[in-house]
This record gives structure tokens, sequence and C-alpha cells, in this order.
């Protein structure tokens, strides 16, 4: 099949990939671009584990096609950090124990910060219903709402 170059950008590095159009962006972000935070789940839009955002939008890499994301920008879990040095909503889930196996963290921290961009003090209720794209098989989702509820009062939201 013909491929398409696709040109964007990944965690702030411009990237050109050799696709086709049926090849998945979550595919081209792992097993091209070597960018291995966002999980392969389902592959069916349910479980969350493939979260980026693309041009500022919380998306499901394997929803969409990777020629959909040419010119884009993507940003994964794995660009949060600087450097060494973890992001805040990171360090909250490593504080208080917001993963185990981490198969849906990347996701799950993607998500945490588009609610705390847009809702810096949010109630656990709101927190649960920020995560309703994202499962967790692990962990019973609770030290996840609490580091979420953490990085809140660590910004200087919530108490
Ligand atoms: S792998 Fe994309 S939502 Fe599950
Ligand atoms: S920590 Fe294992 S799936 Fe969430």
């Amino acid at each position: 099949m013909a491929e398409h170059e696709v040109e964007l950008t990944v965690d702030g590095e411009a990237a050109s990939v050799a696709v086709e159009p049926r090849t998945l962006l979550v595919h081209a972000i792992r097993d091209q671009l070597g960018v291995t935070a966002p999980k392969i789940g389902c592959e069916t839009g349910k479980c969350g584990a493939c979260t980026v955002t693309l041009d500022g939008t919380l998306v499901k890499s394997c929803m969409l096609l990777a020629v959909q994301a040419e010119g884009g920008t993507v940003r994964t879990a794995a660009g949060m950090a600087d450097g060494d040095e973890l992001h805040p909503i990171q360090q909250a889930f490593r504080a208080t124990h917001g993963l185990q196996c981490g198969y849906c963290t990347p996701g799950m921290l993607l998500a945490a910060e588009r609610l705390l961009a847009d809702q810096p003090n949010p109630s656990r209720a709101e927190i649960r219903s920020a995560l309703k794209g994202n499962i967790c098989r692990c962990t019973g989702y609770q030290h996840i709402v609490d580091a979420i509820e953490r990085a809140a009062a660590d910004a200087g939201g919530a108490p």
C-alpha cells in the first residue's frame, strides 16, 4: 500500500513518519517514533491507555489515523516531565501510590492535567467524572483520585 509522509511534532520534537493510510496514530507514535508512553489496550476507544493530546485536545490515539495528525502537535505523558524533573501531577501520582502496573497511567496523567487546567479545584466527583474515559484494572481508582486531589492542593487548589 502506498505510504504517506506525515510531519508532526511529538513532545516538542519535529518528526516525520512514512505511514500507510490505515496506520493508527498510536502505532506511528510507538512503533515508528519509539515514544512508548501511550499504551495499546483495547484499540476500540474504550480504555484510554493510548491517550495523548493533539493540538491541545485529549484524544485516544487508537481512534485516529496517523495521517489525521499531519502538521499537528502531539503531547504524550512522556512530554510532561522537564528532563529528570517529574511534572507535579506525576510527582503526586508517585507520592500517593496512584499506580500499580502503570499501564493506564499515561492516559490518567494527561486526563488529570486537562482537568486541572479547566478546574484547578475539582471535587472528588469531578475528578472521577474526568477519568471516565480511562480504565484502570489495578488500583480501584481511589489512589488515582487521591493523586489528582493532591496535585490540585500542591498547585494551590483543593485543601
Ligand atoms: S487503546 Fe485506545 S482507547 Fe484503548
Ligand atoms: S495501574 Fe494497572 S491498569 Fe491502572
